[in-house]
């Protein structure tokens, strides 16, 4: 894809284009494939294979997934799960009103753009729609320190270093209040 160039990150102006997400589909399996192959994506994920062409097709209640497009041209992928329902417990034994978000831009093109933080501001919303939810948590790797700015930039809070399976793990969370107060 090709992205108007002309916007300067330095100065962290909006890019260009309405940020929509919408559900993924079946139909979306080879893009996802192709963005698992990004060095990026890559060395930010805990787990490689997210088993696409089996769990695409599966519409369940605890996770969303869901295709980030900008005017229509989709770049990047995000998940928000309910952490006390999620199948394999990732999280543990949690406690009622939570959320979880995973997000990458496939598109190396799109990233560095002020398009993450659209896209992290309508994940957000879309948690807290729900008016029982009143924490979302997110777990970059610990070695992922560029991220961990972003999720500052966005209001989030380190709680604790934690490990999942073998990797070393950031915790951060962003609370309802927290949002109200940041905002
Ligand atoms: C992290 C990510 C979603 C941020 O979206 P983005 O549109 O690039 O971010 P924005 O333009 O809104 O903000 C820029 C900030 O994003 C972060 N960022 C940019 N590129 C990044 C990259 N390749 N890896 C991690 N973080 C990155 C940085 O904090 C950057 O600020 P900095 O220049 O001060 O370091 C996106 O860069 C990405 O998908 N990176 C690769 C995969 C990844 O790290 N996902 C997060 C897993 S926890």
């Amino acid at each position: 894809m090709s992205l108007n160039p002309s916007v300067d990150p330095i100065e962290r102006r909006p890019a260009p284009g309405i940020v929509d997400l919408r559900p993924a589909v079946p139909a979306d399996l080879a893009m996802l494939r192709q963005w698992d192959r990004d060095p990026d994506v890559r060395s930010s994920l805990i787990d490689g294979d997210w088993h696409w062409e089996t769990e695409l097709p599966r519409q369940l209640s605890w996770r969303e997934w869901l295709i980030a497009e900008v005017d229509g041209t989709p770049i990047g992928f995000i998940q928000i799960i309910d952490p006390e329902h999620e199948e394999t417990r990732y999280w543990g034994c949690m406690n009622a009103g939570h959320r979880a978000i995973d997000i990458w831009i496939g598109e190396p093109s799109a990233r560095s753009r002020g398009y993450g933080a659209r896209m992290m501001e309508l994940a957000i919303e879309r948690c807290f729609r729900d008016p029982t939810v009143h924490t979302i948590l997110i777990d970059p790797l610990a070695s992922n320190t560029r991220s961990h700015r972003f999720y500052e930039r966005l209001g989030f809070e380190f709680v604790v270093e934690r490990t999942f399976g073998d990797h070393c793990c950031r915790v951060f969370k962003l609370t309802r209040d927290r949002k109200a107060a940041v905002n």
